[in-house]
């Protein structure tokens, strides 16, 4: 495990950077195939979430149930299946790097041409974070021009190389064309992942859950937010180097680490809790379901049944993302704003044209829109629906997990920072 030779301070870096990352690792059709089972558990063993896809000629090498078995994880070998997702898509999603180990000579070529006739290359094509490839294959191919420029190509593009390695081929010749060991592809992939700490230095406050406005000591109005997407936003930015303050809402989940959070009942409490944090913040961004209207009194005891029916009058809360849109003087100057919509639209285009509605009366920089009358999509659900919307365009996400909406998000967020 860790990089053989390296000093016992840089293991303990390569295994801080591995952390929890989510490790594409894209395995084609050659011998080393078997070297990659290696790679994919000191990766595993590191902290890494190491997600396999294999080409059908890599299973003639090594069976997808072996880097099932050693990673935890199911392993993507088709690229239509029965669920829900597109798998490669789901599975390219919040990547923190991708590795192709090993490289054939054919997997660069389709790569370079940016071909997504399986699985392995499809999920090549929608990766959206650093790509790391070790080729594998003869001398022969090594050497030839064709493969020559597609690796230059490649490169251009950003990927990275490690390898190959001299020494003896399963030809029995010896050449260059021995993939990489593990523990190199190991170190090579560490470094990539300490400079992806894309919001480092950053201060991100996020909103998230729903308020609860109270009519009596044990009654309230609320809403069905679970929190979810806030904290899964949190998450996100925390692990990209953010400084995060996390103002929530009542909820039953675990906080993410290395985030402040700060606990609010009311949408008062949270529009006092935002507004202090948003102050030196670089980003807002505002998932929380806020009650748009709260009971004009509260009663200090419970409402008794038998008085009949309260009649209960209510009034508008603070529109905590309106102030902050409409008031530059709370915020740090150059930060962003980012407001959620929460739509009962299915269509995308109604859902697009709805966020852009709200980007202006909001005074937002970025809407995310996303659909909350169905059960896969909005309050409580693991996955959802939606479209980002700016002054550049709308960018329709589809229905995804939370995990990679906020990644999606947070990748929109980075860009614009930088
Ligand atoms: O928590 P989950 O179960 O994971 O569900 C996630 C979610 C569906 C709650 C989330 O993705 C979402 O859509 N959050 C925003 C919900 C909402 O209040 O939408 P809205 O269209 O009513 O409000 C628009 C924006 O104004 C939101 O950013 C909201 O935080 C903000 N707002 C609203 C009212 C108010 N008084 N103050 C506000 O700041």
């Amino acid at each position: 495990m860790g990089s053989e030779g390296s000093s016992p301070d840089r293991q303990a870096q390569v295994a801080v950077a591995l952390q929890g990352k989510k490790v594409i690792l894209c395995v084609s059709g050659g011998i080393a195939a078997y070297k990659a089972v290696y790679l994919a558990r000191s990766l595993t063993l590191l902290g890494g979430d190491v997600r396999v896809v294999m080409t059908e000629a890599a299973q003639r090498f090594v069976g997808a149930q072996t880097f099932a078995g050693v990673t935890g994880n199911p392993v993507v070998t088709e690229l239509f299946t029965d669920a829900p997702f597109a798998p490669h898509v789901e599975l390219a999603r919040g990547a923190d790097v991708a590795v192709v180990a090993p490289a054939t000579a054919n997997a660069l070529a389709k790569m370079t041409a940016g071909l997504a006739d399986d699985a392995f290359s499809a999920t090549l094509l929608s990766v959206r974070c650093p790509v790391v490839v070790a080729p594998a294959m003869h001398a022969e191919m090594w050497d030839h021009p064709a493969t020559g420029a597609n690796l230059a190509e490649l490169e251009r593009r950003g990927v990275m190389l490690v390898g190959p390695d001299a020494g003896s081929l399963m030809s029995g010749d010896e050449g260059v064309g021995r993939m990489a060991e593990p523990d190199e592809i190991v170190a090579v992939l560490a470094s990539v992942l300490e400079q992806a700490r894309d919001l480092e230095g950053r201060r991100v406050v996020v909103t998230a859950g729903g308020t609860q406005e109270p009519i009596d000591p044990v009654r309230f109005i609320g809403n069905r937010s679970s929190g979810l997407m806030g904290f899964t936003i949190a998450r996100e930015a925390a692990r990209r180097g953010g400084k995060v303050t996390l103002i929530a809402g009542p909820h039953n989940l675990a906080p993410p680490g290395g985030v402040d959070v700060v606990s609010v009942g009311t949408a008062d409490e949270m529009r006092e809790a935002v507004l202090q944090a948003a102050a030196d913040a670089d980003v807002v961004i505002k998932a929380a379901a806020v009650a748009d209207f709260k009971p004009v009194q509260h009663s200090d005891r419970k409402l008794k049944k038998a008085a009949g029916p309260p009649d209960i009058s209510l009034v508008p809360t603070p529109d905590i993302l309106a102030e902050l849109g409409s008031t530059p003087s709370l915020r740090k100057p150059g930060s962003l704003l980012v407001g959620f919509a929460a739509e009962t639209e299915q269509d995308p285009r109604r859902l697009s044209e709805l966020a852009v509605e709200k980007l202006r009366s909001k005074g937002a920089d970025l809407i995310v829109a996303n659909e909350v009358g169905s059960n896969d999509s909005g309050f409580g659900s693991r996955t959802n629906r939606a479209v980002i919307a700016s002054s550049e365009g709308v960018a329709d996400i589809g229905l995804v997990t939370k995990d990679a909406l906020a990644a999606a998000l947070v990748d929109t967020i980075a860009e614009r920072l930088r």
